[in-house]
């Protein structure tokens, strides 16, 4: 690859818009999810195999097989998109290689079989055009800014980032516009960060621009250590270009030429994705020196996180960057003051960055004209837990949770009961059926005693106890607190020690008051936000649940079933009919009888596991 200045990318842009692929004189292309999840469920397999099938069948050169990204609907995946029929076919398995190149390759009918079926079993209609979202509940309320590209282009080819209006925004900031120009058009568009906080991104940008120096860094922070977020890696491992372009772009606002990906090691994908990308930016002169003729110098080095989630916050982030134990340090001074190396540093999360060259190329405006007041654009969600249809979902800010659940999410699996909805993570908290018509953004999410967080949102059924979940957050949240500040390091640990007795029935009402005396303590006094807000969780579900603990407490009941020391299993003597499958069926050997006979739980070596439960046909096993 030689270097480019700006008219051999509009070249290269122009012959290779819309029509790059065609131009290869394909009849087919064939689109196999390369997100993570869809790899580690045989999508690799499903990408060798169709190319080892076109080979075999005599088309090898008819069809071109092409890795994408993560096209989020994760549930249904590994996920296969034909082209040009726009076919979109689920829950794919490598020995469907063989049928999809010779029906619909060589003989031009799709494979009905691997299509979506709606709910009701109706087949679901097609998407009109690529780049449209198919007709399926779980993309109708979806609009993609962020993973605009993802399940879209080859992330590992820079010229399909290229052709799909890649680096144009870049071109627009080294030529046409000044930097105040880049950080104005980011006022208009109202862009706040994605990372949790929510602070409004010009005013990130502006503030490193005003501060005098001659060195100055911009950091993408791409350590995602929520429990159950997945956005970051994603938008890199499907389109690190738009990480790489928004990164340039900040530096040229900002005055700085040296960018940094901060990315937990235990994203390998993302890392492959990224080095690669980086690499080819370089060959064509994105990045490095006089980038496109422009005589602006930057360049980006990734440096990888050993995966603490208190690395993820800004300071602490810096001070491991260096090379140092990653531990916050008190703001001010803010990085965007005294940052990386003390110098002035921008450190945006991923997703932030993604959104920024399509704001720039569409404008500020349009990217306002979605979203709420005060909330604009659009926000990821990965959406997990007791959920139909679990993935990635991204919708305009304003969005209820009732549609992100009940209609992108399709519902409560096992047609189970809805009990809560845990946002933010550990910083957030869980949230309940009452607010579920509430449209969703920053504000409204804190307001409701909870917070937007990264990102993750996890759906939690009627089997789900609140308070055991509230205590494996505090128990993330003492693994993960760095310890330099007591009100967290003891803060954590004592909330932790008060919420496993009451988990093991032995808590009072007293521990109520204390939990909230700590939980507030810590919010007021922490280094930083992680102590800050470790016991949200907490105290929202003893706000939302509060029946739920006295329940724990007085009548040493866990509704759901989780809390172990709560729990006991009977055999009822009239219903056992002796067929044996609970004992043949425990782990602990402790249930002994004789065939026909009503069988005995020991339960002094009881487990609580629950398999004589699920394995009675007869309902003779009850839990109390
Ligand atoms: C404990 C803790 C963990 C955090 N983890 C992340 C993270 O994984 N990714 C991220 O972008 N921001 C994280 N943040 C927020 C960052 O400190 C910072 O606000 C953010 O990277 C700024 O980028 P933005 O303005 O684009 O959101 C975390 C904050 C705290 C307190
Ligand atoms: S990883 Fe394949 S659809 Fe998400």
């Amino acid at each position: 690859m030689s270097k480019l200045n700006t008219d051999a990318l509009n070249k290269l842009r122009d012959g290779a818009s819309g029509e790059f692929r065609n131009k290869k004189g394909y009849t087919h292309y064939i689109l196999t999810c390369g997100g993570t999840a869809c790899q580690s469920n045989k999508g690799v397999e499903i990408y060798e195999g169709l190319i080892a099938e076109a080979k075999k069948q005599g088309v090898g050169d008819k069809v071109q097989v092409i890795k994408t990204g993560c096209f989020g609907f994760c549930e249904r995946g590994p996920i296969v998109k034909v082209l040009p029929d726009n076919s979109f076919y689920v829950d794919v398995k490598p020995e469907d290689a063989e049928e999809i190149i010779s029906s619909q390759v060589k003989g031009g009918k799709e494979v009905d079989r691997l299509f979506y079926k709606n709910p009701d079993g109706s087949p679901v209609q097609k998407a009109a055009a690529h780049g449209d979202l198919p007709p399926i509940g779980f993309y109708q309320k979806q609009q993609r800014v962020v993973l605009r590209n993802c399940g879209i282009i080859n992330p590992e080819v820079i010229e399909e980032y290229i052709a799909n209006q890649g680096y144009i925004a870049l071109q627009k900031s080294l030529f046409e516009w000044k930097p105040d120009d880049i950080i104005n058009e980011l006022k208009t568009s109202g862009l706040r960060g994605r990372g949790g906080a929510g602070f409004p991104t010009w005013m990130k940008w502006d503030a490193t621009k005003k501060v005098a120096n001659d060195i100055k860094y911009v950091v993408c922070n791409a350590d995602e250590g929520d429990p159950g977020a997945y956005m970051d890696r994603s938008t890199i491992e499907g389109d690190p270009h738009s990480v790489i372009e928004a990164m340039t772009i900040c530096g040229r606002a900002i005055g700085a030429s040296q960018g940094f990906v901060y990315i937990r090691a235990e994203y390998p994908l993302a890392v492959h994705r990224l080095e690669l990308a980086l690499a080819q930016a370089k060959d064509y002169g994105l990045l490095g020196n006089d980038i496109l003729g422009s005589g602006f110098n930057f360049d980006i080095e990734i440096r990888l996180g050993a995966g603490a989630f208190v690395c993820g916050e800004e300071t602490a982030l810096l001070r491991s960057l260096e090379g140092g134990r990653g531990m916050p340090t008190p703001k001010p001074p803010f990085p965007a003051v005294a940052g990386l190396w003390g110098k002035p540093t921008c450190i945006n999360n991923v997703e932030t960055l993604a959104n920024i060259p399509a704001i720039l190329v569409r404008g500020g405006a349009w990217f306002a004209s979605m979203g709420t007041e005060k909330s604009k654009g659009t926000k990821v969600f990965a959406l997990t837990g007791k959920i139909n249809n679990s993935g990635l979902v991204e919708v305009p800010m304003g969005t209820t949770l009732r549609e992100i659940i009940f209609e992108i999410g399709g519902g409560i699996k096992n047609g189970k009961k809805f009990k809560g909805v845990q946002t933010g993570g550990p910083s957030g908290g869980i949230l309940t059926e009452k607010v579920l018509d509430t449209p969703i953004d920053y504000e409204s999410l804190t307001q409701m005693g909870s917070m937007m967080g990264s990102g993750g949102m996890i759906v939690m059924d009627e089997d789900d106890c609140v308070v055991d979940v509230a205590r494996f957050y505090m128990d993330f949240c003492v693994d993960e607190s760095c310890g330099k500040c007591s009100p967290c390091r003891i803060g954590t640990t004592q909330i932790l020690k008060i919420l496993e007795k009451i988990t093991h029935g032995n808590g009072d009402e007293a521990d109520l008051i204390k939990l909230e005396t700590i939980g507030k303590a810590m919010q007021k006094a922490s280094l930083c936000a992680l102590g800050g807000t470790a016991a949200n969780p907490t105290l929202s579900t003893i706000r939302n649940f509060r029946e739920e603990y006295m329940e724990h407490i007085h009548d040493h009941k866990c509704r759901a079933g989780k809390c172990k020391s709560l729990l006991s299993f009977t055999i009822l003597e009239d219903k056992c009919k002796g067929c044996g499958m609970c004992a043949k069926n425990c782990p602990a050997a402790c249930i002994t009888g004789e065939k026909k006979k009503p069988y005995t739980i020991d339960q002094s070596k009881c487990v609580k596991c629950g398999e004589c439960f699920k394995n009675c046909k007869f309902d003779a096993v009850v839990r109390a």
